[in-house]
This record gives C-alpha cells, sequence and structure tokens, in this order.
C-alpha cells in the first residue's frame, strides 16, 4: 500500500490485481459497456453483470459468458446458493477463459431473496464457504465473494467479521466488501444502495484482522482522491455508478494507480476513444447488432466537456437510430464543436472586455 514517490498514488511494489475495478452492474456491465471501459483503462478489472446458475445452466450459455478478448481482465460474476450449480458455473467460466468468478452475496432484490442468493446468503456462511469450497475445487481461477458488511438492522462487526472468516476457512482470499447493509425488506435495490450508511471503518478493520487477505471496499466513493484514500486502508477500490456515468475519470486509472501508461486511446484524448468507439459500434452494426443499445453506455464521455449535452442528445436521438454510427458520429462532433466554440469565442469576447 506504500506509493511510488513519482507517481503519488502508483504502488511501490506490483500492484494488486484487484486494485482498481468497475462493479458488476445488472443491465449496465454488459460485454459492450466493458469494452467501452477498456478503451479508456487496460489495468482496472471489469466485472459482468450478475449471471444467474440457473440461467447458465439451463439457458443460452453464449449469450451470457461470450465476452471480447480485449476485455481482460474481467470477472464472471454469479448469483446462486447450490454448492454443485455453482461449481459447474464456475467451470463454465474457466472454459470461457474468465479471469475469476465472483459469487454475489449482496444483491438485496426481492426476486433474488426468492431464490435464496444474494444478501441473504449472509446469513448462512456455512452455506457460502461450501459453494466456495465446490468452486475452488472445480477450477483454478480465483473464486472470489462481493458482500455487505450486514443484513437487516445487524449492525455489529462481528457479523461480517464472522462471515469473512469462515468463507476466508474454505479458502477464500478476496473479499469485495459494499460497506453498507442490505436492508432486505421494504427497500428496493436502489434504495439499498443509497440509505443504508456506509460505514467504511468496518472495511478497514477487517482489512487489519485479516492482513493476509486481499480487501477491497466498494461503496460510494467518487473522486480519485477519495479513491488514492482509500487505498491507504485496503488492497483495492471497486467503483459503480461513478466510473459509469463519468467514464473519462477512468482515462488517468492506469497512471494514476498503477504506475502505466494510459491506454494509447485514453493519451490522445477523448476524439480518438471516440473513433475506436464509433469502430467498434460500426462492427457491431455490420454483424446485424443494433447499435445504439451499445451507445448507450458510452452517453457520458463528454461529460464535463462544453457541447457534451448536444453530444448526448444526437446520440440518443430515435430519428437518427437508422443511421450509421459513423454519420451520427459526424452530427455529434460538429454540434458538440458549435457550442464550444460558441462558448470559446464568448470567453474571448469576455477577456477583451477585461483588459479594454
Ligand atoms: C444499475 C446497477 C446494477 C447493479 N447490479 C449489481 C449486480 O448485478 N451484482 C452486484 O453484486 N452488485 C450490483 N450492483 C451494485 C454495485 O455493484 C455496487 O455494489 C453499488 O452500486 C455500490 O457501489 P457504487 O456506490 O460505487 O455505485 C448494481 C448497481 C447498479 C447501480
Amino acid at each position: 500500500m506504500n506509493s511510488s514517490p513519482l507517481i503519488p498514488d502508483a504502488p511501490a511494489a506490483a500492484p494488486s490485481p484487484w486494485r482498481l475495478s468497475v462493479a458488476p452492474m445488472l443491465d449496465w456491465t454488459d460485454r459492450h459497456c466493458r469494452y467501452f471501459h477498456r478503451l479508456l483503462t487496460r489495468h482496472t478489472r471489469l466485472y459482468t453483470e450478475m449471471v444467474t446458475t440457473g440461467a447458465l445452466l439451463h439457458g443460452d450459455q453464449g449469450r451470457h459468458l461470450d465476452f471480447n478478448a480485449e476485455e481482460h481482465p474481467v470477472a464472471l460474476q454469479l448469483g446462486g446458493s447450490e454448492p454443485e450449480d455453482l461449481a459447474a458455473c464456475a467451470k463454465l467460466a474457466e472454459r470461457w477463459g474468465y479471469d475469476e468468478v465472483n459469487l454475489n452475496c449482496g444483491c438485496p432484490s426481492e426476486r433474488v431473496q426468492r431464490g435464496a442468493f444474494g444478501a441473504c446468503l449472509m446469513a448462512e456462511p456455512r452455506l457460502v464457504a461450501d459453494g466456495v469450497k465446490a468452486m475452488r475445487d472445480a477450477v483454478s481461477i480465483p473464486v472470489t465473494v462481493k458482500h455487505r458488511i450486514g443484513i437487516d438492522k445487524i449492525e455489529s462487526y462481528d457479523f461480517v467479521r464472522d462471515f469473512v472468516g469462515t468463507i476466508a476457512e474454505a479458502g477464500c482470499e478476496v473479499f469485495i466488501v459494499h460497506a453498507r447493509n442490505a436492508w432486505l425488506q421494504g427497500l428496493s435495490p436502489k434504495d439499498n444502495r443509497e440509505i443504508p450508511p456506509l460505514r467504511y471503518e468496518l472495511v478497514h478493520r477487517l482489512k487489519r484482522e485479516f492482513p493476509q487477505l486481499t480487501i477491497v471496499i466498494n461503496g460510494g466513493l467518487k473522486t480519485d482522491a477519495e479513491i488514492a484514500e482509500q487505498l491507504q486502508h485496503v488492497d483495492g477500490v471497486m467503483v459503480g455508478r461513478q466510473a459509469y456515468h463519468e467514464p473519462w475519470q477512468m482515462a488517468q486509472w492506469d497512471s494514476r494507480f498503477f504506475g502505466q501508461a494510459d491506454p494509447a486511446t485514453a493519451q490522445a484524448g477523448r476524439e480518438a476513444v471516440e473513433a475506436a468507439w464509433v469502430e467498434y459500434l460500426s462492427a457491431q452494426q455490420a454483424i446485424g447488432r443494433s447499435w445504439a443499445t451499445a451507445m448507450r453506455h458510452a452517453l457520458g464521455l463528454w461529460n464535463g466537456a462544453a457541447g457534451s449535452r448536444r453530444w448526448r442528445q444526437i446520440w440518443s436521438d430515435h430519428k437518427l437510430k437508422s443511421l450509421s454510427p459513423t454519420e451520427v458520429a459526424a452530427l455529434a462532433t460538429e454540434a458538440r464543436a458549435g457550442v464550444a466554440r460558441h462558448v470559446d469565442e464568448h470567453q474571448a469576447r469576455h477577456a477583451a472586455a477585461l483588459n479594454a
């Protein structure tokens, strides 16, 4: 956790593979989204959406598991609780080439509770331990767990400590901890990501008490300064909504947090990232897929820059969906540049007036 003197937040030794990651997010972190994120950061670990063991064992495996080679390092997140099913799915993950399989013990949705997995598994650490052991026996890729600090009104540190301790005895070495409770009744999944209070200190304490484990903190972290601060206490930071909504922030993560050069696309600026992304969208269109499905994940690319709203409006305009991505890109760039020129002229006039 020491920093290099040259790049303040870069690790002195080889960084943990879990140093930075983008959270698994249902409907958001699909393969298109992950491809886009990879244009911005090469070292940040990416997670799939949660896939249930039932969907994998009885559904279309290719649809759930296929990914682009560029996405590595990439982890498959599973939802399930039956050790045998989890082991079978872990094998699929390994066969498909995933770098990690992660078990969801943090999702509070009612649908997930009816399936008796997700956050309610925190009440059954022995079952989770059995599942982790079955998966570890079946594969050689890392098996990790993502969980909360408690469920319902259980506020004590001992609860999460005992959970982690039990699962660690089954061989799990990496824990991703969303630093708030899951309230299993009366809150929507969205509220469950906002209302139960964040308690980072419990996660820091886990790291102190289990120094041999890799402990990754998650929940409510936004700025690079906040990430850097957390890295003083734990091995890694997982960022969810902020990374999705403000993707350009990730463009400097390789240099800042891994001490590595940012990807060429990110170094060359947002235009280059956009160009590479449009190429991807065109390839999607060429194989008969809707480019708009993929594009929705990239609508935040220009956030914070002049003209970003116009750019976003054009890319989201339903009337333009029949055009090619290259044609829409030309319109969006023109509109964005028009606003940017207007802002520049306005600033120049303002400066001239001040100097007059
Ligand atoms: C749209 C959305 C979908 C999510 N789906 C999952 C999921 O499939 N599996 C999971 O473990 N967490 C899921 N989460 C929770 C995130 O992984 C993360 O724990 C949470 O958003 C807190 O991190 P953040 O404050 O950085 O966003 C989801 C979050 C969002 C916003």
